[in-house]
């Protein structure tokens, strides 16, 4: 993984700004609850959770890194702190939903960040997460991933059944400015898991 310390200054211009933080929080937020607190995981500078807070929703966040919570912390005050995703600072059945951009694709085994997240949502909370980034990089000029995808639809959908998260709803948002030159800009995919009740 990135030392996302190291990249905290540039990321926001790196990964398309505001252009596509905004269309990753139309796409989330056009299915998010309006009522109740939404997670944001790797919440990062929180440039995106910064606009679904601007679409009217509750944002909390959590990251790992220092250095990206820096920038976050100044577009959420006193709303985002340093955990891990797969050990939240939350209590049972405490938030409405729960959000992750580009962090399953990170990680070995995404897993206990679906236990975590199964054990903080409220029965029939959501959850939104980006899923295959890897796939949806091909058309954007990226080549096919080393490894077997950590944020695979198919394998996102069998583990998430394991703690009672079923898939429920899909969207997407453009990765402005992703793509290499030469390529069109990606879309990457978004699925959202219903908490059984
Ligand atoms: C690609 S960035 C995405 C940031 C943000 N969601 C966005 O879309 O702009 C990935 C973020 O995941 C964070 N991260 C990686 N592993 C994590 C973990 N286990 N728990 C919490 N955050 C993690 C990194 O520190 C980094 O800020």
């Amino acid at each position: 993984m990135l030392d996302y310390d190291d990249e905290a200054a540039e990321y926001d211009r790196t990964r398309g700004g505001l252009p596509r933080a905004d269309a990753a929080a139309s796409a989330l937020g056009a299915l998010l609850p309006q009522q109740g607190v939404v997670l944001d995981l790797a919440v990062g500078t929180g440039i995106v959770a910064e606009r679904l807070d601007a679409l009217g929703h509750r944002v909390i966040g959590i990251d790992l890194s220092t250095g990206m919570l820096r920038h976050a912390a100044r577009r959420l005050p006193g709303r985002v702190a340093r955990a891990d995703a797969t050990a939240l600072p939350l209590p049972n059945d405490s938030v409405a939903a729960v959000t992750a951009v580009w962090l399953l694709h990170l990680l070995d085994d995404a897993e206990p960040v679906l236990a975590e997240v199964a054990r903080v949502l409220r029965p029939g909370g959501l959850f939104l997460t980006t899923v295959d980034k890897a796939a949806a990089m091909r058309p954007a000029g990226a080549l096919p991933p080393t490894r077997i995808p950590s944020d695979g639809c198919a394998l996102l959908t069998a583990l998430g059944a394991r703690h009672r998260l079923r898939l429920s709803t899909a969207t997407s948002f453009l990765g402005h400015g992703q793509a290499r030159p030469g390529y069109e800009d990606p879309n990457y995919p978004v699925l959202g898991f219903r908490l059984e009740t």
